[in-house]
């Protein structure tokens, strides 16, 4: 994954609703991301889709990811889906510890072992962190540190080269309140405190896991956050169920 230039992944979320929909979406995103040298693109659509796409994802340029895995590969946990049967369907990303499981009530630890097993199966993991508010205080880059640190713990340097991290403020996220994208210098600081924090943890010389920015992503504010926010990537929710908006990020991101 470290060769990858730019990384943008569509969460769909719990849409399309119907199969129909959904493959009309993934065929046009696909249509454009085969195009692109630059990009890698990551589709993660609801897991009963997953199946659908797998297959059609032999070329390099895209993959599917699942928005979701649990922390154990078998046994009776009724309604998960593990890392294996992920892996064995031809899904190689998954997302762990989006805000809106978290707000379900999945915590940190919970989050690690997920984030352990998913390594430890051969998925890439794309961890999501993000302050569900800001204060003039700055309360919350410790807030940050603390997610990335217990979302990473006992997670090795050998490791890095399969995660991805993403910075996603949950206020800034379309649909919840303010769902506004945050300012691309805004990014970029936090970007800065993201790679401050991993080098710490992991030593200057390591190369660190790309970052992202997620939330209220568009084709309007795209290269802004890409060229000034300094990021690696990009993670769109709403924008990435339009086939003309998404394909517009990817070819922002691979003129970048
Ligand atoms: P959004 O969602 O692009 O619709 O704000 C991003 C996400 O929640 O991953």
């Amino acid at each position: 994954m470290s060769k990858i230039k730019k990384i943008i992944i569509a969460n769909w979320k719990m849409n399309p609703t119907n199969l129909k929909e959904a493959k009309k979406v993934f065929t046009g995103i696909k249509r454009t991301a085969i195009k692109l040298s630059n990009v890698k693109t990551v589709v993660c659509p609801p897991f009963i889709y997953l199946d659908d796409f797998a297959p059609l994802c032999k070329e390099n340029k895209i993959s599917v990811g699942a928005q979701d895995a649990f922390s154990k590969n078998k046994g009776s946990f009724t309604g998960m889906i593990s890392p294996e049967m992920l892996k064995k369907n031809g899904v190689t990303f998954v997302i762990l510890g989006h805000s809106e499981r978290r707000a379900l009530g999945e915590t940190d630890e919970f989050i690690n072992n997920k984030v352990r097993m998913s390594l430890k199966t051969g998925l890439n993991v794309v961890l999501c962190v993000g302050e569900k508010e800001r204060d003039e205080h700055g309360w919350y880059f410790p807030f940050i540190k603390d997610q990335l640190l217990s979302g990473l713990e006992k997670v090795g340097k050998s490791d890095l080269k399969n995660i991805l991290i993403v910075y996603e403020p949950v206020w800034a996220i379309s649909g919840n309140s303010g769902g506004q994208s945050m300012s691309s210098a805004e990014v970029h600081e936090m970007t800065i405190f993201i790679k401050k924090v991993l080098s710490d943890k992991y030593g200057i010389n390591t190369s660190l896991p790309k970052i992202l920015y997620g939330g209220s992503v568009n084709p309007k504010n795209a290269e802004d956050i890409f060229v000034n926010g300094q990021i690696d990537g990009l993670l769109v929710g709403k924008a990435s169920l339009d086939i003309e908006d998404f394909g517009l990020i990817l070819k922002i991101a691979n003129k970048i």
